[in-house]
């Protein structure tokens, strides 16, 4: 079903043989959203909200209609809930900020995971002064204890944070099992769906979280924009984030008020050709699908999963049934370092080190592992490619 789609990626006009498998990390971007941003700076460009000009007006227009397909795409009750930031997260550090400022009261507490990413962990370090942040294990495999996270949920919990799909791991997070008690105890969820969105159906009418964000530059779209999705009970209650202009309703010199709805949090100029050409972006997934994304993809992780797992000298990390587009692993034996140099002689791209998931790492005692992170435009050569390559590294530095 899907064909080729390397031919919509101009970085492999360049670089043909450039097998890309750092996708969790950042995917490559694809033709149309390049041209969208282009198009908008070359001949559309004016600032939004603010002109009254014919320029102005269409891309204010423009604007407001990408905010209605980021609101499609993720079958959010209406684009009034859909708040564009600089990235998922600043998105989680305005949430900190805001539920610090007006909701949370000293001793709250605050559920994560040991399973997190930093960015789903450093903005509650940095409000920790009112709130006592709760961690809920991994297991062996490196999946989430269930058991002890929902067990560590009480009276006194005022959020659970959680990822969607590990950055490390590609593990999805069973969400209904841990809003089965927070919907009972009436806690609000913000998920980080980072990785996520960009490989499976995001419902958010059904998963209801308070919170969610995720961002542009892994869905093949732009860098410097993450989305914030927002229940309309949180949009009223907190806020504003940052001030300046955009979202005033009237300035003193000494005061002023702000406007209501998602404008209150989105001060300044905005990131005018990024939504742009995000709303590109999601045409394109939208074309391909992303049901069909997401069995392509996962049918390509799980062919590489089972060439890595014949190896007795690989370790890979996470429960394979519950994984879908990243592998991680170490080879006894080899450094990952010197494993990612080595495969980047043969023009393959992985990410190593701790993958800003430090918890993870020192839970399994290790420094850090190698990841692999498949694309839409990755392909089973790749993968034979990729499996054959550390092979041959074996054979070299481990006769
Ligand atoms: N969050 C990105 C990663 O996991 C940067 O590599």
């Amino acid at each position: 079903m899907i064909n080729n789609l390397k031919e919509r990626f101009p970085v492999f006009k360049k670089n043909p043989n450039l097998i890309f498998f750092d996708t969790a990390a950042s995917a490559l971007k694809v033709d149309s959203m390049i041209n969208a941003v282009n198009e908008c700076y070359s001949y559309e460009y004016a600032n939004i909200h603010r002109g009254i000009y014919e320029l102005s007006s269409k891309l204010t227009k423009r604007y407001e209609d990408s905010r209605s397909s980021v609101s499609k795409f993720i079958n959010s009750p209406s684009s009034k809930n859909i708040i564009f930031t600089k990235s998922a997260t600043e998105g989680i550090n305005l949430v900190s900020s805001c539920l610090s400022e007006n909701y949370f009261q000293d001793g709250d507490e605050v559920l994560v995971s040991a399973l997190e990413h930093h960015a789903n962990l450093v903005p509650w370090h940095l409000v920790s002064k009112k709130i006592k942040i709760i961690s809920g294990n991994i297991n062996k495999d490196g999946e989430l204890d269930y058991a002890d996270l929902i067990e560590k949920i009480n009276s006194k919990t005022k959020l659970v944070a959680i990822t969607h799909m590990s950055n490390v791991t590609g593990s999805i997070t069973n969400i209904e099992k841990i809003t089965k008690k927070t919907k009972n105890l009436n806690i609000p969820l913000l998920i980080d769906g980072c990785q996520y969105v960009p490989h499976k159906k995001l419902n958010i009418k059904d998963l209801d979280p308070d919170f969610y964000v995720f961002s542009a530059h892994k869905l093949y779209g732009p860098t410097g924009l993450g989305i914030l999705y927002m229940k309309d009970y949180w949009i009223d209650k907190l806020g504003p984030y940052q001030g300046g202009g955009s979202m005033i309703k009237n300035v003193e010199t000494d005061s002023s008020t702000y406007l209501d709805g998602f404008y209150k949090f989105e001060a300044g100029t905005p990131p005018i050709a990024e939504v742009i050409g995000l709303s590109a972006s999601l045409d394109f997934i939208n074309e391909v699908g992303i049901d069909n994304i997401y069995s392509y993809e996962n049918e390509l992780t799980k062919y590489a999963y089972e060439q890595l797992q014949k190896n007795n000298d690989i370790k890979l990390y996470g429960d394979f049934n519950n994984q879908t587009s990243i592998i991680s692993f170490n080879i006894d034996g080899l450094h990952f370092n010197d494993l990612a140099m080595f495969l980047d002689k043969k023009n393959i791209a992985v990410r190593t080190g701790h993958h800003c998931a430090q918890p993870f790492m020192k839970h399994f005692n290790i420094e850090g592992n190698a990841r692999m992170s498949v694309g839409i435009y990755n392909t089973k050569y790749d993968v034979d490619f990729f499996v054959n390559s550390i092979n041959e590294i074996k054979n070299i530095l481990k006769p």
